[in-house]
């Protein structure tokens, strides 16, 4: 136990909580995946496994809890580029519910363990309908990884904290080549776009370590929210998903209750939670969103709610008058973004737990791989 524990104190280096090291370590780790999914000689996607995009009708991916979000992100990034269909499931939803598959569709796992017992079954589901299968993985001599035909590994080494921080952005990483190279194979995109688009993505390594470097702004901002009892998310488009996983991570290791929602639907429901005492964190780089979600921003001002306004340099000039607290990430291309607006989240729900005290690396119920249903 001594020896385990201090070779944990060794692969902490000089940080507190494997937490904070896995979000330090993203610039490296999303820089290894991205490199593994272009060749940089040519600036062109490189996807390993050799799968024809031309030839698949339609995508299933199935995932539980972080990996779920980040499938999510898949959806928005590869509808939207390659304009394939994208379905995403929560796992221990669609091994159940006998959902309705076609056997030209690709089945993609998403897991970092790949061990999750849920995300598995998922997977055996398609297997046993016909369907190709490929896994997103961190960990390559899983089980997932051993039954899919193709497999897609993130790069961002072995993740310890309980909160998934670093395999979050790896599998985004990942799922914004595959989103690049399927818009290419099937004609959406011309080669220069490609290039273009290669290009953004190697910036992203550069971009989330100026993101990270907002952890004093975060910190400050943390001992606020730290006070309250429920917490809000709202984002339009890709900052939609990552609403839900700041939510997440809000919940996971500070045990505030937390929502992630997308900002068209706050008057449908979460609106009516808005007071003083209510921080709602809204995402909102300046895209084409924008202008929704900062009406959206307004309305919440004006029922008195604590604005925290995530953005970009752009978004901090054009934001409505009254938002007390800003935090401004880097100006990126809107590729990149969820990349980018990623640290911000992750360090603010690491930032609260250390304020409430939590056992950030282990949270209470919480386990790293869940391999029981
Ligand atoms: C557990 C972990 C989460 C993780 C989820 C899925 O709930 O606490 O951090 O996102 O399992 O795990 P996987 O290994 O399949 O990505």
């Amino acid at each position: 136990k001594t020896l385990a524990a201090s070779a944990a104190v060794m692969e902490k280096g000089n940080y507190r909580h494997f937490m904070e090291k896995e979000i330090h370590d993203q610039p490296e780790g999303c820089q290894r995946t991205i490199a593994a999914y272009v060749d940089t000689l040519t600036d062109r996607t490189a996807v390993p496994g050799g799968l024809d995009f031309k030839a698949i009708e339609r995508i299933q991916i199935v995932a539980c809890g972080t990996s779920y979000i980040a499938g999510m992100m898949g959806k928005y990034l590869i509808e939207k580029l390659a304009d394939l269909p994208v379905d995403v499931e929560i796992a221990s939803e669609f091994r159940y519910r006998e959902p309705a598959l076609n056997a030209g569709s690709l089945a993609i796992a998403m897991s970092q363990s790949g061990e999750t017992a849920d995300t598995l079954a998922a997977l055996r589901y398609c297997q046993a309908k016909g369907m190709k299968s490929a896994a997103i993985v961190n960990t390559v001599e899983s089980t997932i990884a051993r039954e899919v035909d193709v497999i897609w590994p993130i790069h961002c080494g072995p993740e310890i904290g309980v909160a998934s921080t670093k395999a979050f952005t790896a599998q985004v990483s990942v799922l914004t080549a595959l989103a690049v190279a399927a818009a290419r194979a099937r004609g959406r995109i011309d080669e220069a776009e490609e290039q273009r688009l290669v290009r953004v993505l190697l910036e992203a390594p550069r971009l989330i370590a100026e993101s990270i470097q907002l952890e004093d702004a975060v910190r400050g901002i943390a001992v606020e929210v730290a006070k309250a009892r429920d917490v809000l998310y709202l984002g339009r488009g890709p900052m939609y998903p990552l609403s839900l996983e700041g939510a997440l991570k809000l919940k996971e290791i500070s045990y505030i209750h937390a929502e992630g929602y997308a900002a068209g639907e706050l008057k449908h429901g979460p609106i009516a939670l808005v007071d003083e005492h209510t921080p709602i964190v809204i995402l909102a780089p300046f895209d084409s969103y924008f202008e929704k979600s900062a009406s959206n921003m307004s309305e919440v001002m004006a029922r008195g709610g604590q604005v925290v306004f995530i953005t970009d340099p752009d978004g901090e000039r054009h934001a409505p008058a009254g938002a007390r607290v800003v935090v401004t990430a880097p100006r990126c291309d809107p590729l990149i973004a969820p990349l980018v607006m990623s640290a911000p989240i992750q360090l603010l729900a690491y930032h609260v737990a250390l304020q409430k005290g939590a056992d950030v690396d282990q949270p209470r119920n919480l386990a790293k791989s869940v391999t029981v249903e």
